[in-house]
């Protein structure tokens, strides 16, 4: 057999995501929630999950939860669809898209899955650069709407890596012109104070993405696509029958009866993003960003390759992404308080030996 003949040379030639770096006591780099639930709430949930009856599917799409999350995000129950992750869902996205040959436009740098689930499910993919302040280059990302437009657009607002929130005009600007479906994926927005879910009455080509696993279930592994009832119906078409496991399913449910407790935790996670913020830009040859996420993007006047060695050794891991356009870049979530100061202490030496 020669490998080369039977896989996609699409495939063969990635290097794959990878997103188990080495272990480390501090991890900083996935943008989860630091914080576990309280202990008498996980009891709660166990004592639920303990009833799941192990030889039975799950149910499939999962009808009550989607009508409790369509009340939970203010839609109609056939607007959303739930995913095993909202990666599932892009996948979803991605694979339903016509003969594939208009391919994805993406703004550049973001989310990294769009472009490699786009490319595994057989896309094109059209990258456009952000302009200086992070923002959507609206001239740059209309121009391949023309004459053949893209099937798919990926708007991550909070944008990841760069934290920001693109600018809400440019947005409508792109759904006005493109035919294509506008995906705006809200992973990040609860630590905005802004969600754009209104603009799915004004619009019927933009369809959100929204998850759990910022606001603290990222093992359980809960995404949602909300959009226009006939491109969900299609979607659905796509997405395994039983993708929700039991597990989830019974998380799901708790996590709306508890929100409050999921969403107390966020106000502390904005507190610390802001303290952190501030501590960073104190620190020389570092120019942190600010944040509308739950990490903050940030540039090293020197290789940063170098910084993260050091805070690896420190036993620190953060995201490093030094390259093309993110040269001597990094991002970190943001961690408990502890987590924070030992993070800054780690980075103000590594910068200071820089200098030696
Ligand atoms: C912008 C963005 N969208 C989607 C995801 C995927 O989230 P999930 O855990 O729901 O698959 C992430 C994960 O980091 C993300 O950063």
């Amino acid at each position: 057999m020669i490998i080369k003949d039977i896989i996609s040379k699409e495939i063969m030639e990635q290097s794959g995501y990878s997103p188990s770096e080495p272990a480390a006591a501090i991890r900083m780099d996935a943008n989860e929630n630091p914080f576990t639930l309280p202990s008498s709430l996980k009891k709660k949930l166990f004592q639920r999950m303990s009833e799941i009856e192990l030889n039975r599917y799950p149910e499939a799409g999962a009808p009550k939860l989607r009508a409790k999350f369509a009340g939970y995000y203010g839609v109609d129950k056939d607007m959303v669809m739930l995913g095993n992750g909202s990666d599932e869902l892009i996948q979803v996205l991605c694979m339903a898209m016509k003969g594939k040959v208009n391919g994805i436009l993406v703004p550049a740098p973001t989310f990294v899955m769009y472009r490699i689930i786009g490319v595994n499910a057989g896309n094109k993919i059209v990258e456009v650069p952000l302009d200086k302040d992070f923002d959507l280059d609206i001239d740059a990302m209309c121009a391949p709407i023309s004459p053949v437009f893209p099937s798919l657009i990926f708007l991550s607002c909070p944008n990841s890596p760069t934290g920001n929130l693109f600018s809400i005009e440019k947005i409508e600007a792109l759904a006005k012109n493109t035919p294509g479906l506008v995906v705006i994926d809200e992973a990040y927005a609860d630590f905005s104070g802004q969600t754009l879910i209104g603009l799915i009455k004004k619009y019927d080509n933009i369809v959100f993405l929204k998850t759990l696993s910022k606001l603290g279930l990222a093992s359980m592994r809960l995404g949602f696509l909300i959009g226009n009832p006939e491109i969900v119906a299609q979607l659905d078409k796509v997405r395994l029958p039983y993708n929700i496991n039991c597990l989830s399913q019974i998380t799901a449910d708790f996590f709306l009866d508890n929100r409050q407790e999921f969403l107390s935790q966020l106000g502390r996670i904005i507190d610390n993003r802001e303290k952190l913020f501030f501590r960073m830009k104190e620190i020389d040859k570092i120019m942190p960003y600010p944040s509308s996420a739950n990490f903050i993007f940030f540039s090293c006047a020197f290789d940063s390759d170098r910084i993260y060695e050091k805070l690896v050794e420190a036993g620190i891991i953060i995201k490093n992404l030094n390259s093309g356009l993110t040269r001597n870049c990094m991002r970190v979530t943001v961690g408990t308080p502890e987590e924070n100061e030992a993070f800054l202490n780690a980075l103000k030496s590594a910068v200071s030996e820089q200098g030696e």
